[in-house]
């Protein structure tokens, strides 16, 4: 490679609900960072398979352009090198890192502890900053102690529900600070995926059952009829927040159907808001970043509530969806800066 060119490696899929998103995640920053206006830039694709194996980057550019590269054959390939003995190569020609990973494993901190020990720098935050977003619990402590808005929330663990005394003092709580309906969700996840709106004791007592499934740490809060905005934030020692968008959808809540059924959600850019609404969610889009150490990229969702007026944070995602169609490009693109400019300044921030 000439020397002034930057090696990139590109890693995406993983053994995540967020495997397939990934991909087209994947895709769209190659093509981005492959782009003319881009030359400094050598892609190297980095293909995670489901089961956690670190392909080759012939293979790897395979999935993102091959079409008929079916998941099946993505299973079933054979060639998959286990990730430990094939990283010392990976090593050895990156310069930055570019993960295109969402959820477990990939969000969490976990691969970015890797990057670290690799000793070359990496695209967005590190790994207390995407640990601390990835875990509801940990990151609501943290916003709480900075003040910063949110919904009402309790947490239990699930070996708690054994505990006769414990759960008649926390049905005591959620009556007195929650109360019905409400929202239970595993403390790790995204997508959607383990939570539940529970109407009563009943439904919440199976709530908390279904997201067990998923984590051993549980999260309770309280309903909030409001409208759902979305915030991106750009930048390590300056950082800047994007124009604020609104997500619609069919579904009684922002479900896994309605997330990824292009027919049952759609996103408006910007929100109809006023200026000192969306004024004061850009700032605190920033400020959810700072209080958990997140940077580089994030994007801070938020209810609204208008008959209150009422900003709660909702969460923040270190890594967010980076499709053609995600939120977070599009908010930088409707802030006058292009995905191609985008994907390069990600670079330059992780090189601060
Ligand atoms: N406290 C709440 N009040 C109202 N709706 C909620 C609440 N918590 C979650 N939801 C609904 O569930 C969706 C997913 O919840 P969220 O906490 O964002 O989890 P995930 O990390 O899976 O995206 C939200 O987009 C929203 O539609
Ligand atoms: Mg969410």
């Amino acid at each position: 490679m000439s020397n002034n060119k930057l090696n990139i490696g590109l890693v995406f899929g993983g053994n995540s609900n967020e495997h397939e998103v990934s991909i087209q995640s994947a895709k769209t920053i190659y093509n981005a960072l492959s782009h003319s206006d881009n030359k400094s830039f050598v892609v190297i694709p980095i293909y995670i398979n489901k089961y956690g194996f670190w392909e080759d980057s012939e293979y790897s550019k395979s999935i993102l352009f091959e079409d008929n590269k079916t998941t099946s054959m993505i299973e079933n390939n054979t060639n998959s090198i286990n990730n430990l003995s094939n990283l010392p190569k990976a090593i050895e020609t990156i310069d930055v890192w570019f993960p295109a990973l969402h959820g477990p494993n990939g969000e969490d901190g976990v691969i970015q502890g890797l990057f670290k020990l690799s000793g070359k720098p990496f695209v967005g935050s590190g790994l207390l900053g995407s640990s601390l977003a990835m875990d509801k619990i940990a990151m609501k402590s943290i916003l709480k102690s900075y003040n910063l808005p949110q919904v009402p929330y309790i947490y239990l663990n699930k070996e708690d529900l054994l505990d006769k005394l414990f759960m008649q003092s926390f049905f005591r709580k959620i009556i007195k600070v929650i109360n019905y309906p409400c929202f239970v969700k595993p403390a790790n996840l995204g997508s959607s995926i383990g939570i539940t709106k529970a109407y009563s004791k009943e439904e919440l007592i199976n709530g908390i059952k279904f997201a067990s499934i998923y984590d051993e740490r549980i999260i309770i809060e309280k309903n909030i009829e409001g409208r759902e905005l979305e915030c991106g934030v750009l930048g390590k020692s300056i950082m800047r927040s994007s124009v604020v968008g609104e997500v619609k959808f069919q579904t009684d809540w922002y479900t896994y159907e309605s997330k990824y059924n292009q027919n049952l959600s759609s996103s408006i850019i910007p929100a109809e808001l006023g200026s000192d609404i969306s004024n004061k969610i850009q700032k605190l889009a920033i400020s959810a970043c700072k209080s958990i150490n997140a940077y580089g990229l994030a994007r801070v969702d938020f209810f609204f509530q208008e008959d209150t007026q009422q900003i709660y944070i909702n969460e923040v995602n270190t890594l967010p969806g980076f499709t053609k169609t995600s939120m977070y490009p599009m908010l930088w693109e409707a802030s006058g800066l292009k995905l191609e400019k985008l994907v390069a300044s990600l670079i330059e921030i992780a090189k601060e």
